[in-house]
């Protein structure tokens, strides 16, 4: 091994804080998943989305069993995925604590599915759900993409790394 190469070693039993450690290592950007529609509708902040297949076009997303937007997810039988800009960490936040923000105080606006996307999102994907997957502690949601929205502005992405939400930066 070359002196300039990482030591990695394994750190023994896979426990819950050292996969959490690992996974985090995995840069993504975030998201807010919204579903349902009128009063019923209500976003969560998720970081788990990924493209699936482009023909036909299918995402998806995990989400906690515990999860509030669980039911309404299932219930609308729809969801759509917010894109985060840079800007929208507090947002995030917002999102993603027990006393979950409401959409009311977010502009937002219908997408075809009749389920809400927010206005300021750098992009989104308006989805049809086609399927459900129990796993584990998390219940993975595929869906068919039906429609989707592009920035305007040339903005930048949220992006996770290490637990911390922050903009996309060049490495020093
Ligand atoms: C950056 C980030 C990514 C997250 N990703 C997920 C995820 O993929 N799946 C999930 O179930 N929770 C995820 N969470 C946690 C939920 O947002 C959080 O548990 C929230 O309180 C759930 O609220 P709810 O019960 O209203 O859905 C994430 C939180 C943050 C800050």
């Amino acid at each position: 091994m070359s002196s300039d190469t990482q030591d990695l070693r394994g750190a023994g039993p896979v426990e819950a804080k050292m996969l959490r450690s690992v996974c985090g290592l995995f840069v993504t950007g975030v998201t807010v998943i919204t579903s349902g529609r009128g009063e019923q509708a209500a976003g969560t902040t998720v970081n788990s989305f990924t493209s699936v297949s482009l023909e036909p076009p299918l995402v998806l997303f995990c989400l906690h069993r515990a999860s509030r937007l669980r039911a309404v997810v299932a219930r609308s039988a729809a969801y759509a995925v917010n894109l985060l800009a840079a800007p929208q960490e507090s947002l995030a936040l917002a999102f993603a604590s027990r006393a979950t923000a409401s959409l009311r105080e977010v502009p937002h606006h219908a997408s075809v599915t009749g389920v809400p996307v927010l206005s300021d999102a750098l992009g989104f994907l308006s989805c049809r759900l086609v399927n459900t997957v129990e796993a584990g502690d998390h219940t993975v949601f595929v869906g068919e993409v039906v429609e989707v929205g592009l920035p305007t502005r040339g903005e930048e992405p949220l992006v996770a790394f290490r637990g911390e939400l922050g903009p996309l930066r060049e490495a020093p």
